[in-house]
């Protein structure tokens, strides 16, 4: 049997489902062309008759991808196959994916259709589908609560209507691992020796979308969907770099490969984490900041002796490397492109310029500059050139007893605009005068978060914050030696987004 595992990842649909994860055009073009270097073989880029806006943006992802196929998600009804092929048919390996609900749930109160009427429109819409693209997947969505010989019939009509992939969705994230093996093996026998591939979709409500999708494998899944992170709709998906890294890990028991480039997992994982604001927990598997730290004395002292008694895993294999000392205030351009194309960032050469003013400025400041500080300056650049907002100054005052004021002057299309605010803090008083100098007292900033970037008090700080007003939540995220300054720019950096964002939905409502 094939051995070949191919990582099918849904960052930019099921992901973007995560609450609050909605990402702008030009945020999803780069993750897209991230996933291309890590080497999945599929990249599902959204659900085209969403919206035309939607449409659009599959679209322009569709353009960029070269390696690998690029998938658009519809529902079996036409006007859906119509947008997602309108979207993708000019891609170089297009691949259209076609669902509809089978368990008796989904099919009775949410399509309010009988088995029959679904069966039909499997074969309708799997024809159809086939009849643009060679490449046709199949999914049977709430498939683990679908009743079995039920699921089987539905996959054989979708194999006799030309689907080549089928799809076994854990919707809601209910099956445990050997009941899923056992729905799989029984799919596995409808497809017999037919060029068809089997492929898993788990979401992780239960916690068991990783463990499932391994069970899927073993009972000869070729495909499995996942998101980078691990993100996704409600718990989220299975983590791409979980089933990658147990597959390689385990390969002895498995048998099976990927085409993924691991030393890519942690760039990858950074910037989706850096895009949607969701981060990523200290435990993390694989990504998280502690899965290769070892704390205890037993273990640090195995760990010195040999690697293999506390590490399944080389940290390099994802891409990890202790973070060094690698650039100082003499360094050149060059130097930092070249270390900055080693950390995955490869930069037009106007961003160069922009980054390294950055870099100049920093080094001036502080004299040991790590990777993770590198990767802060390119990431506090990601706003792109849609910036209304830009702050020009900064001041604070008060000390202890007195009352922290603050006063910043922000430009805009219309000029410089000064203001003053109070607050319980120097953070809080900043925030207070930019909400007057950007005329948005409306907005409400709903989270704040402060990390240090590496050791020691000259640490850069980082500022991850969230602002909501009339129920759309935008981002922010900026990293500075102080941090009442990394505050103001990531709270600017928000109001950027917010800005993007209206323009986004304004695309969408126009069609464009
Ligand atoms: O979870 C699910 O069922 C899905 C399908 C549309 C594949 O995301
Ligand atoms: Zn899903």
């Amino acid at each position: 049997m094939d051995n070949h595992v191919r990582i099918f990842d849904t960052t930019l649909r099921d992901g973007e489902q995560s609450p609050g994860a909605t990402m702008t055009l030009e945020e999803k073009l780069r993750i897209a062309r991230k996933l291309s270097d890590l080497g999945v073989d599929i990249i599902e880029a959204g659900f085209p008759a969403a919206s035309p806006g939607e449409l659009a943006s599959v679209r322009q992802i569709a353009s960029v991808v070269e390696r690998g196929e690029v998938a658009a998600l519809c529902r079996t009804r036409e006007p859906d196959i119509e947008a997602a092929w309108k979207a993708i048919g000019s891609a170089r390996h297009p691949r259209l994916h076609v669902f509809i609900a089978t368990s008796k749930l989904h099919m009775e109160h949410k399509l309010k259709m009988s088995a029959e009427d679904v069966l039909e429109e499997i074969a309708r819409g799997v024809k159809s589908c086939a009849d643009h693209c060679r490449s046709v997947e199949f999914s049977a969505e709430d498939a683990t609560r679908t009743d079995l010989s039920f699921l089987k019939e539905a996959f054989a009509c979708a194999i006799e209507h030309g689907a080549t992939t089928l799809n076994i969705p854990d919707t809601v994230g209910y099956t445990m691992p050997a009941e899923y093996h056992e729905i799989v093996a029984e799919v596995m026998e409808v497809v017999g020796d037919r060029d068809v591939v089997v492929s898993t979709h788990c979401h992780n409500d239960l916690g068991l979308a990783v463990a499932n999708s391994i069970a899927a494998i073993a009972a000869g899944a070729r495909q499995v969907e996942c998101c980078v992170n691990g993100i996704g709709e409600r718990a989220g998906n299975a983590a791409l770099e979980e089933i990658v890294m147990a597959l390689k890990t385990r390969k002895d028991l498995l048998g099976c490969d990927t085409r993924i480039h691991t030393r890519e997992i942690m760039n990858v994982s950074r910037l989706v984490s850096q895009v949607t604001g969701l981060h990523v927990a200290a435990s993390k598997p694989i990504v998280g900041r502690n899965a290769f730290a070892h704390e205890s004395g037993i273990h640090q002292h195995g760990m010195l002796k040999n690697r293999n008694t506390y590490e399944i895993m080389l940290p390099e294999d994802i891409g990890l490397e202790e973070s060094k000392l690698v650039l100082g205030k003499h360094s050149g351009k060059a130097a930092l492109a070249n270390r900055l194309d080693e950390l995955g960032y490869r930069l037009p050469q106007a961003e160069l310029v922009k980054v390294f003013e950055r870099f100049k400025a920093l080094a001036d400041k502080k004299k040991n500059i790590y990777d993770a500080d590198l990767i802060a300056l390119v990431a506090d650049d990601l706003g792109g050139d849609h910036v209304r907002y830009t702050l020009k100054s900064v001041a604070f005052s008060g000390g202890t007893g007195q009352a922290p004021q603050a006063t910043v002057v922000v430009a805009d299309d219309d000029g410089e605009h000064a203001s003053e605010g109070t607050g319980n803090g120097p953070v809080h008083a900043v925030i207070d005068a930019l909400k007057g100098a950007t005329n948005q007292r409306e907005v409400v900033m709903t989270e704040y978060r402060i990390d240090a970037l590496s050791g020691g008090s000259d640490a850069q700080g980082r500022v991850t914050l969230s602002i909501e007003a009339d129920g759309l939540v935008s981002r922010g995220q900026a990293t500075d030696i102080d941090v009442v300054m990394a505050s103001a720019k990531a709270y600017l950096a928000a109001l950027n987004h917010r800005v993007q964002q209206q323009a986004s939905v304004h695309r969408k409502v126009a069609g464009v």
